[in-house]
């Protein structure tokens, strides 16, 4: 018998759905995908599929996707402001 995990369990929300928000919002992270819709607040163990749904297309998984799978990766935005913070820090 195989897996067939294709949503947030705890909020109820596919991750076609969260797909369908991805692609109107230009999100590419589970915390930007979570300003528009609630999901993955509870066990999070579906920010491993929201990632890998972001990363390929794929709304349904036959495998266990763990976070050592799916690393959380560091955002742009953040390494560029940790940047700017320590050219800050020289002055
Ligand atoms: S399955 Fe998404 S928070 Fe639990």
């Amino acid at each position: 018998m195989g897996y067939w995990i294709d949503r947030c369990y705890c909020f109820g929300r596919t991750f076609a759905e969260l797909k369908d928000v991805a692609d109107e919002t230009g999100e590419r992270t589970v915390p930007g995908l979570q300003e528009h819709v609630l999901f993955g607040e509870r066990c999070m163990l579906c920010h491993a599929y929201v990632r890998r749904m972001l990363r390929t297309g794929e709304t349904v998984f036959s495998e266990i996707v763990t976070d050592a799978d799916e690393p959380e990766r560091v955002d742009e935005e953040s390494v560029e402001e940790s940047v700017e913070e320590s050219v800050e820090d020289r002055d």
